[in-house]
């Protein structure tokens, strides 16, 4: 068993990761139950496979969306927030977010505004979800103009892993998971990335030892990350957003048919690519990021949109100003760096040659 404090000082919690750990829910989450009543917002796939899991000294009231990230929506919210009024919530309650990262940033973000702002806890159930999403308190839903662009910074009260619940998740999101595990060995552990490249296969078959250190090395650096950096001022969990700003706008031009995770991928050999092209990195680790990523079976090459429409969506970012975009690049891996110097029309350039047959 592992236990990783994010340290935040009043908002300070702890991340537990176990194997088994859904087999205490009953334990584990008694304490943020309320009048013998505990609510718990999942989705209708993970409610079916695990919903009765979640059995202990309480009931469960389960509020469940429809899974995927068409969720994440203004008449989702609002279906939420109105049942958690129903339910009559209270600041001082918990709600239980128990899903991937669609649910713990629906609920996160409905915890973060009915009646100012009551409690959360995350129980992610995807690989995503587990290595980031869970962790740090980002919560949002999209918008017409895009992706998490209506949202909230609302820390959880406590994160509880459980890889044994990764079993039943489809492949496909497993893979997209991973994008997010390897994401941090290309941020700043260039000894985790060499690590993906010999295990990463074991991984995504059934090794459950392989997800835990995974899960741990990724949570440990987010919680560091966050406990320095909280709401993204400082430049460090800026960071976090490698492969994002291309990600966001690839899932915005596909209409979320490629899921998050995916674009992430596509979006990190991107962003490598683009700092070999700037001269930043060798263009050797850049064919390594690609190598690996396609060797787990993730999107590599960019093959959507025109250079238009993908910077015409990077504009609308959260984080745009001016015309410019900081982008996450990298002078090699493990080097990733915020660059604030980039032009939306280089962007473009770049990506009219990625586009080109
Ligand atoms: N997923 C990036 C962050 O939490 O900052």
């Amino acid at each position: 068993m592992s236990r990783v404090d994010v340290k935040l000082g009043e908002r300070a919690y702890t991340i537990r990761i176990e194997r088994g750990l859904l087999e205490q829910a009953g334990e584990t989450l008694a304490p943020f139950a309320r009048g013998g009543r505990l609510i718990v917002v999942s989705d209708e796939n993970v409610w079916a496979a695990h919903g009765a899991r979640l059995a202990g000294p309480f009931r469960v009231e389960a509020a469940i969306v429809p899974p995927g990230e068409a969720s994440k929506s203004w008449a989702e919210l609002e279906r939420l927030v109105e049942r958690m009024l129903a339910l009559g919530v209270e600041r001082g309650d918990h709600i239980v977010a128990f899903g991937g990262g669609m649910v713990g940033d629906l609920a996160g973000f409905a915890a973060a505004i009915v009646k100012r702002g009551c409690g959360y806890v995350q129980v992610p159930t995807t690989l995503l979800a587990q290595v980031d999403s869970s962790v740090g308190g980002k919560t949002a839903i999209n918008a017409g103009a895009g992706k998490n662009l209506v949202g909230a910074f609302h820390q959880p009260a406590a994160v509880f892993i459980d890889p044994l619940v990764l079993e039943t998740l489809p492949p496909r999101e497993l893979r997209a998971g991973y994008a997010e595990a390897v994401k941090y060995g290309l941020i700043a552990d260039p000894a985790f990335f060499a690590w993906c490249e010999a295990n990463g296969a074991a991984l995504l078959g059934d090794d459950v030892e392989a997800r835990l250190h995974a899960i741990e090395t990724c949570v440990r650096m987010k919680a560091a990350i966050v406990g320095e950096d909280e709401r993204e001022t400082k430049g460090r969990r800026a960071l976090l957003n490698l492969g994002h700003t291309f990600g966001h706008a690839i899932e915005a031009e596909t209409g979320f048919a490629m899921l998050h995770g995916e674009a992430v991928a596509l979006g990190m050999t991107l962003a490598f690519r683009f700092s070999a092209a700037r001269g930043l990195c060798a263009p050797g680790d850049a064919r390594r990021v690609e190598a690996h990523l396609a060797a787990a079976g993730l999107p590599t090459r960019l093959a959507v949109g025109t250079p238009e429409r993908l910077v015409g969506h990077m504009a609308a970012d959260k984080k745009a100003s001016g015309g410019r975009v900081p982008f996450i690049l990298a002078r090699g891996i493990g080097g990733a760096f915020v660059d604030e110097s980039v032009a939306l029309a280089e962007v473009a350039a770049f990506l009219a040659g990625e586009l080109a047959p």
